[in-house]
């Protein structure tokens, strides 16, 4: 799929703008601080309704604005899509597909992105957390019926949890006991399933993932995504995120997830009595990512690191590109060639060259190789503008 059309209302620094884009590599350019960043993230929004740089959706308002309006017209399978967001200071953010409201948690299925930007070495070095929102992210992309699984999961664990702290409050009476029989159902239920699909997505992002971090590291060091789960003994507080017990179990072993699972909240269950607490689950799990057998968080260079994040993200978007019925997944990179040397410039240029359409953003024009350059979109201080002065008379190499 790809964007033809975008139109910014009072969105960061954008108090209108309207860009178009081409088919294939987009090049968007202009010095630090004008609003590249700002273009490419309100994209991100419209498929994620999140932002990579911000958890409070107010900060993407303009400031002295009530609300800001992304809306994009898309294409794909021949049709063309007018997908729309507002975002609202205080209230709601309402969506609309076509100028008909829709409900704003629909929006994502309309538009299907993949972005990397800087701030994604967190998900590297970062918490765990970073990682399970970038594989549940991944998984709601991929089949969108996860996201009520996810949603419920979050549901019966924080009523577990509220059980859990008035049963420490005032000591555990039958009726509670038995209502925690019930809440542990639930919670073994959906959050099997969740273990399971997280366990199947990384099986099957490995393959595109060594290939990916090959072509941008320009050398094998062996990336490889391990699951350490919580039912499994791996605790995410005590730092085990790597213990020898954390080992995923086998796909499509549905019931065998539950019973580990129920087992594990057996053994815990004066503990998480006395903490008031879930202390197993999805909702406390962790993926360790691995470079030459060594996990990457605490070992890898900066370098090393830059690779894996850009890498998954390309494994992602290699994913999507597989199995979607929309065409591929349009390709966000933002900032990323500034990192790179020459070769490995190159290398990333080749990967992503036979995607539908590829945005990129650059502060220096010639940072990023000739065949992505082609199309360039000019911006300066919130505005998209016709004549560079800084680019204009530089000449190519
Ligand atoms: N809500 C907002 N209202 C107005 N300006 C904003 C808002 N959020 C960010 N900005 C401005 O946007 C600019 C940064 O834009 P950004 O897209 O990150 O730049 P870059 O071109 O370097 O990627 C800064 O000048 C910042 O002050
Ligand atoms: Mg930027």
């Amino acid at each position: 799929m790809r964007v033809t059309h975008l139109s910014l209302t009072d969105f960061r620094n954008y108090a209108q703008a309207e860009v178009p884009f081409g088919p294939g590599p987009n090049l968007i350019v202009g010095r630090n601080g004008q609003g590249k960043t700002n273009l490419v993230e309100a994209l991100g929004f419209l498929s994620t309704l999140s932002s990579h740089r911000v958890s409070q959706t107010g900060a993407m308002v303009r400031s002295g604005a009530e609300s800001a309006i992304i809306r994009a017209r898309l294409e794909y399978n021949g049709r063309d899509i007018l997908a729309e967001v507002q975002i609202n200071r205080s209230g709601l953010n309402r969506a609309q597909i076509n100028r008909s409201v829709i409900k704003t948690r629909e929006l994502p299925r309309y538009f299907s992105s993949v972005l990397f930007a800087p701030e994604d070495l967190a998900l590297v070095r970062g918490d765990p957390s970073g990682r399970r929102r970038f594989l549940d992210q991944l998984l709601v992309l991929r089949s969108p019926r996860l996201s009520g699984v996810l949603a419920d999961y979050d549901r019966v664990l924080k009523q577990r949890n509220t059980l859990l702290k008035s049963a420490r409050a005032s000591g555990l009476k039958t009726t509670q006991l038995g209502t925690l029989d019930i809440w542990d159902e639930r919670l073994v239920a959906l959050g099997s399933e969740i273990i399971d699909a997280r366990a199947d997505l990384v099986a099957e992002l490995m393959p595109p993932l060594q290939k990916a971090y090959k072509s941008v590291a320009g050398a094998d060091h062996g990336p490889n995504l391990v699951a350490s789960l919580s039912i499994l003994g791996a605790d995410e507080e005590a730092g085990e995120t790597a213990s020898p017990a954390a080992a995923s179990p086998s796909a499509s072993s549905g019931s065998a997830t539950a019973d580990t699972f129920r087992t594990a909240l057996a053994g815990l269950r004066r503990k998480e009595l006395d903490r008031g607490m879930t202390l197993a689950g999805p909702h406390r799990d962790d993926l360790v990512f691995e470079l030459n057998n060594l996990p990457a968080k605490g070992y890898a260079s900066h370098g090393e690191s830059w690779s894996f994040a850009l890498a998954l993200k390309l494994a992602s978007a290699e994913l999507l590109r597989r199995d979607s019925s929309s065409g591929d997944p349009v390709l966000i990179l933002d900032d990323v060639f500034a990192e790179l040397d020459q070769s490995r410039r190159r290398r990333l240029a080749e990967a992503v060259t036979g995607y539908e359409q590829v945005l990129i953003t650059a502060a220096v024009f010639e940072d990023v190789p000739a065949v992505l350059a082609a199309h360039a979109i000019h911006i300066h201080a919130g505005a998209v503008v016709a004549a560079p002065e800084a680019e204009s008379g530089t000449v190519r190499g």
